[in-house]
């Protein structure tokens, strides 16, 4: 792993993985998987920064069930007679998600920079871990540090070998490096909302940006996510997404619930509303969403929604503050999607389970 800052990170975006891999320093990446090669490129021109993206079908990296990287540190580049170092290979194995039920995800959100803290419910499922999922608020982005840390963390979790679903949350949207985010990332060019499919799971992943209005004093005026949002509406609008056994939503914001659109952070309810009816003509088993920092579960058409939805929301993510200490304790959640119900488990910081519910599938429906 000479070369390589932290594991490569395998993004779920569509029906492709997006693998992203942070060097040590500037020079060019290549991926072969089953003896094609893939390429970092710009029109032609081969990346010589330290963080390069590969997109390839599924498939592909399916059947190959691994992968090799190749890096040649940078030496020069000029317009004529470039030179790069000695060429070193690194191979990893990965293991796609072939089961077709008990299969079981780590749901990680509100990490605030406080990875250390989520690397043992992280580990709660062992070597049976088949999806890592990042639903935001990882931390703010003002050094390109930040990013090594970030991906850094994921590839330790994933080890490179399984996939991973990333969402961006509101305060992955702050600092200096957050325009640049998405070259650290899976997306649906450049789009951090799209819809995914990953062995007989498949779902949309939302992104509210912000969670104030954009011409709030803290902003600046350095966001537009109003046409952000209203772009998003336009996805949602004509999302078609491939038929799976299960099918879920991950939003980082739980923009149906009035408990997190009170007040200053009670923004473009009728756009939340529109998008609301998309979601439940999807008719999708669950959504799942942080950014509260407490568990809470609305039930189908909950009293507490702000507008009608017929699938379930998990908040599974919370913070816990603890007498005499500095940092809160944190806890996520485990998901198994059994034959005809998706479990979930709120899990503690030390990984013990903290509460276990259920969700049908909602096959019948779509
Ligand atoms: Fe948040």
């Amino acid at each position: 792993m000479a070369f390589l800052s932290c594991n490569p990170n395998v993004f779920v975006v569509g029906g492709d993985y997006q693998l992203v891999v942070m060097c040590e320093e500037l020079g060019i990446c290549t991926l072969c998987v089953g003896g094609e090669v893939f390429y970092d490129t710009v029109d032609g021109i081969l990346k010589t920064q330290r963080c390069h993206k590969f997109v390839l079908p599924q498939s592909v990296l399916d059947e190959a069930k691994g992968y090799s990287l190749t890096f040649a540190p940078l030496i020069e580049k000029k317009s004529y007679w470039s030179t790069h170092g000695e060429e070193q290979t690194v191979s990893f194995s990965f293991r796609p998600i072939e089961k077709t039920e008990e299969i079981h995800a780590i749901y990680l959100a509100d990490i605030h920079d406080m990875y250390d803290k989520a690397l043992t419910p992280a580990r709660y499922f062992g070597e049976e871990l088949d999806l890592l999922i990042m639903n935001g608020d990882f931390g703010e982005l003002n050094r390109e540090e930040d990013f090594v840390r970030l991906l850094s963390f994921l590839g330790t979790v994933t080890r490179g070998e399984i996939p991973l679903i990333f969402g961006r949350g509101n305060h992955d949207t702050r600092g200096k490096m957050s325009e640049n985010l998405t070259e650290y990332i899976g997306t649906e060019h450049g789009k951090t909302y799209f819809d995914f499919t990953v062995g007989p799971l498949s779902g949309f992943i939302l992104d509210c940006g912000e969670d104030k209005p954009d011409a709030h004093e803290v902003y600046g005026g350095f966001n537009c996510f109003e046409v952000f949002r209203h772009q998003e509406l336009c996805f949602l609008k004509s999302l078609k997404p491939a038929p799976r056994p299960y099918f879920f939503a991950i939003c980082h914001v739980p923009f149906m619930y009035s408990g997190a659109m009170t007040g200053e952070f009670a923004i473009m309810p009728e756009l939340y509303r529109e998008w609301g009816r998309c979601v439940d003509a999807l008719n999708p088993d669950f959504m799942i969403c942080g950014h509260m920092h407490k568990h809470s579960r609305l039930v189908p058409n909950d009293e507490r929604s702000l507008f009608p939805h017929g699938y379930p929301v998990a908040i599974a993510s919370a913070w816990k503050s603890v007498e005499g200490e500095t940092l809160p304790r944190l806890s996520f959640s485990a998901i198994t999607w059994h034959k005809d119900e998706t479990e979930i488990s709120y899990i503690d910081e030390d990984a013990s389970v903290i509460e276990t519910f259920s969700y049908p599938t909602r096959r019948a429906l779509r």
